[in-house]
């Protein structure tokens, strides 16, 4: 049978390593090649024999080893694989991905690589709580790569909290997931960046949205197996590979836009900063002969509860920026505007939202909600697009 994906997994020292032999034999059944690099102290939980008769290679353990470094070395190793998986992730090798740390063979090939990365973190739940091992995830998330939260229950310890490794059907499962493309055959209609509102021929009213967010969930989308139409405002950034794109400047012709393609459209993410009021514009250039100027603005019309009332069936993502009351703010524009999910977000503050690399949003939709900490946007937008296709896929 076909090789589907080549797996690198990575085996940290954790009561938890012997579930990692399990995973090997789950991604081999789903014709995944899985090579294993295992570091020391998990060499003392589980022998790398388990896992070269699971993954039918030999098991990589040594940085500086002449034979290994002729054979799979760090750099090839790191080039070989389509993704690599830690499953256990101890806090210290945590701690050494977060901080450029490469001591050993893992901590140096996560350094190399370029490829996805995922960690299902295993430890103590006192351990998995200090704010020490919570930054240092904070950290690897900005920088896109995948946390695979750990479980909530009793521990080998003995004690009860956070910290067991999630279970390796579940993380197989996770994998192969984003693999199929969770998304595939469906149109996903995205609008993205902000409006311009002309005042007279010369000038406009603006906000200070880059796009980003719309873009990133784009290219997570496509990435998803979805056909993409993007319905874009003035932005300074190239449009992903693969994705229709419409440029348009005002509300009303995004309005128009996002209508016209919504019809054929599954589902609608509106992640577009809209002008929520339009001047009377002008027909000549305003010239400077008044004390002062009053603008009149007359308020456009709602793109996304138009959307979402005139297409029952179609899935509406809505977003919320708010500088106060975001969830009361946030859950009232999902009755209102009747949509299947919102995605709320801070502005006005340092670290994240509007023209940012990272953001923070928690999704609310009817009966739920789910917080996704401060990461890069890229990172999001797959995370945000994985939980839409599975409420998508409930809903029909
Ligand atoms: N939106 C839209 N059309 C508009 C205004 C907003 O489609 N004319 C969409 C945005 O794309 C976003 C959501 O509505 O998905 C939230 O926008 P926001 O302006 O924050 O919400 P409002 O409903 O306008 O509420 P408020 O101004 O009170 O915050």
């Amino acid at each position: 049978m076909d090789i589907t994906k080549r797996i690198l997994l990575g085996v940290c020292g954790g009561i938890a390593a012997y579930k990692s032999a399990e995973l090997v034999r789950l991604l081999r059944k789903q014709n995944v090649e899985v090579r294993v690099v295992m570091t020391n102290s998990a060499m003392e939980f589980v022998t790398p024999l388990t896992f070269q008769a699971l993954s039918g290679h030999s098991v990589h353990s040594k940085l500086l080893d002449s034979d290994e470094e002729n054979a799979m070395g760090h750099i090839n190793l790191a080039r070989w694989a389509d993704e690599i998986i830690i499953a256990p992730a101890s806090a210290n090798s945590i701690a050494k991905f977060a901080h450029g740390i490469a001591d050993d063979l893992l901590s140096t090939v996560i350094l190399a690589t370029q490829c996805k990365v995922t960690l299902a973190p295993s430890m103590n739940q006192a351990m998995w709580l200090n704010p020490a091992v919570q930054e240092n995830i904070t950290l690897l998330m900005a920088r896109g790569i995948t946390i695979l939260s750990p479980d909530h229950g009793s521990q080998a310890c003995g004690e009860t909290g956070p910290g067991r490794m999630i279970e390796p059907a579940i993380i197989c499962q996770k994998i192969l997931q984003a693999e199929h493309g969770s998304l595939n055959g469906l149109s996903v209609l995205i609008s993205a960046g902000p409006t311009r509102e002309p005042i007279d021929p010369v000038r406009y009213i603006t906000n200070r949205s880059s796009g980003k967010m719309g873009y990133a969930l784009a290219e997570a989308a496509k990435g998803a197996g979805a056909d993409v139409t993007l319905v874009s405002g003035p932005v300074a950034l190239v449009p992903p590979e693969g994705i229709k794109v419409l440029a348009v400047e005002t509300a009303q012709q995004m309005y128009e836009k996002v209508l016209s393609c919504s019809a054929k459209a599954n589902i609608y993410i509106g992640s577009a900063a809209v002008a929520d009021y339009s001047p009377v514009a002008e027909l000549n250039k305003i010239k400077k002969k008044d004390a002062n100027k009053i603008l009149t603005l007359l308020k456009t019309r709602d793109i996304l509860a138009s959307v979402a009332e005139s297409h029952e069936a179609l899935f509406t993502v809505g977003f919320a920026a708010e500088t106060e009351h975001l969830e009361t703010y946030a859950k009232d524009k999902l009755v209102r505007k009747k949509l299947d999910m919102v995605a709320a977000n801070w502005v006005g503050r340092a670290d994240g939202g509007f023209d940012k690399e990272n953001n923070a949003v928690t999704v609310f939709w009817p009966g739920g909600q789910q917080d996704f900490p401060m990461m890069a946007k890229r990172n999001l937008a797959q995370q945000l697009i994985q939980l839409i296709a599975q409420h998508y896929h409930e809903k029909n």
